[in-house]
């Protein structure tokens, strides 16, 4: 098995242009993670961040902005970076090598004047909407900007939305692909640099307990959850447009679908990795409305909050039909994977933050044991917690102690936070030093992101006309959704519970 290539040695040196300096992508994630890696040894001592924005800013007052709101940041508790303290040893090397050009990225003029800023290696990097990825890319070829000579690299880094559609992912490829080769693009999901999102393929290839029984021979279902308590949170404008589907389910959901169904590569080379995940993608049949359900929150009330509706929020119609709640079965027309229905769902303002993916086995195939009612006993199934609570939790089922074969249903739980120490994160560490580092592998390849709109395409055009079933804010979401699973004799899990106390707990010991 080849290694992987992200070993965690520095970063070769380069300079990292940011568009979109000013914004809070890059104060609130790019900055902190730079700071990350830096405290951690893993970026070049002559590595220059050169910030690029329209704001009226100075070398001095972006580098003065950002180095307070990372202070800020550090100090609440509540934000993604946990840092601490700002260690001056570590910033200030950094700081020193921070520059600003001013420039709007609609006008030829600032491409002309980024061209004397950059030489040598680079990586431009997006944080601004997506209407500004192709302009981008197209100002960067103009002027030359991307052409890698002499051994320097020049690659390029987007956020998500990737398209808003089939047509508009193909049309933003087209476009970046004129001025520059696939393998200098770097199509961003911020689920792949989650450890916990990482270390599925961990749990499937090293674990040969696992390994054999991940087939439609031993699994009943799967689901794969993204459950927020959070609400569209000042975002109403972008997310109108978007909508859960959208915002959520080609893009992560599919991440995780496509890490836990693939079938194993044959190392973790970039190569290998992403074709499998490709196959698996492609493999998935186009969702049919009918195996859908879409839900939009009402007003409810949420650790007991009261909340307002979706329509309520700022930048939202009053009469809007986006969806903020969508679940959807999937078939995957792969032998490993015959029969058995992916359902997948993500919404916000639910009852609990909760990212996580069960896998449900098929029953023991001797039934030796039942209930007093002749019921089969329920089924293992295997939590694996990606976000919210992080780590594994296996449902088993024990003997109960006591006179004769009565059964109990147990859990064991492992939790991340009990074996790994938490390291400074915010999650874009991983995927800033690996592009740096020139390993594509947990980015995103223009086939894939192809294929995944492929799949909810009959949604988009289905759901454009509206009708979002109602649920209130605290809720488990629309009663449509459970329909969808009980019309094949299923449950969703509920979201509520500690998931280690979602078996039925310790039950009373039978009377004597
Ligand atoms: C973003 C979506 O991509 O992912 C947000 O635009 C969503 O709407 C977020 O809240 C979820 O990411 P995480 O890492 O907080 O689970």
């Amino acid at each position: 098995m080849t290694p992987s290539p992200t070993a965690r040695a520095a970063a070769p040196p380069c300079t990292l242009v940011i568009f979109g300096a000013a914004g809070d992508l890059t104060k609130r994630l790019l900055v902190p993670s730079l700071y990350d890696l830096a405290a951690a040894g893993l970026l070049d001592g002559s590595m220059r961040v050169l910030g690029v924005d329209r704001a009226d800013l100075t070398d001095a007052s972006w580098a003065e902005g950002i180095t307070r709101s990372l202070h800020e940041l550090a100090a609440d508790p509540g934000a993604e970076f946990n840092a601490g303290t700002i260690r001056d040893e570590v910033w200030n090397p950094l700081r020193a090598r921070l520059s600003y050009l001013k420039g709007d990225i609609t006008e030829a003029s600032t491409f002309e004047a980024l061209r004397a800023h950059v030489s040598g290696n680079a990586v431009f990097y997006c944080a601004v909407s997506s209407r500004f990825f192709a302009p981008i890319a197209e100002g960067l070829g103009r002027v030359g900007l991307l052409e890698e000579g002499e051994g320097a690299f020049r690659r390029l880094v987007v956020e998500k939305p990737f398209g808003s559609d089939l047509a508009s992912a193909r049309a933003l490829d087209a476009e970046l692909l004129s001025v520059a080769g696939e393998s200098q693009i770097y199509r961003i999901d911020h689920f792949l640099g989650k450890e916990t999102v990482q270390a599925i393929l961990a749990l499937r290839f090293a674990n040969r307990i696992f390994e054999p029984i991940w087939s439609a021979e031993h699994i009943d279902h799967v689901e794969i959850t993204a459950a927020e308590t959070l609400g569209v949170e000042g975002r109403g404008h972008f997310y109108e447009q978007a909508g859960a589907l959208r915002d959520m389910v080609p893009n992560h959901l599919f991440q995780l679908l496509s890490m836990l169904a693939m079938e194993p590569p044959e190392s973790f080379a970039e190569k290998p990795v992403r074709d499998a995940k490709a196959k698996l993608l492609a493999a998935v049949r186009p969702v049919q409305p009918g195996d859908a359900v879409r839900g939009q929150y009402g007003a409810g009330v949420l650790n007991g909050e009261p909340r307002a509706a979706y329509r309520a929020e700022p930048d939202v119609a009053p009469n809007s039909e986006t969806e903020t709640y969508a679940a959807l079965k999937l078939t995957i027309d792969a032998p490993r994977w015959e029969g058995v229905p992916f359902y997948l769902r993500s919404g916000k303002r639910m009852t609990a933050h909760r990212t996580e993916i069960v896998v449900t086995f098929k029953p023991a195939s001797h039934a030796l044991f039942a209930e007093a009612d002749g019921a089969a006993p329920a089924p293992n199934r295997l939590v694996i917690q990606i976000d919210g609570e992080k780590g594994l939790c296996t449902e088993l089922q024990t003997k109960r102690p006591g006179p004769g074969q009565t059964l109990a249903p147990v859990a064991e739980v492992y939790r991340h936070d009990d074996f790994f120490q938490r390291t400074p994160n915010v999650g874009y560490e991983m995927l800033l030093h690996a592009c740096m580092s020139g390993d594509a592998t947990l980015f995103q390849r223009a086939d894939s992101i192809e294929s995944a709109w492929a799949v909810v395409e009959p949604l988009i055009e289905a759901w454009a006309k509206g009708g979002p079933e109602p649920y209130p804010a605290g809720s488990d979401g629309p009663a449509g959704a459970d329909a969808l699973l009980a019309r094949d004799g299923r449950r969703w899990t509920k979201l509520g519970d500690d998931p280690d106390a979602r078996v039925d707990g310790p039950a009373a010991e039978p009377a004597a």
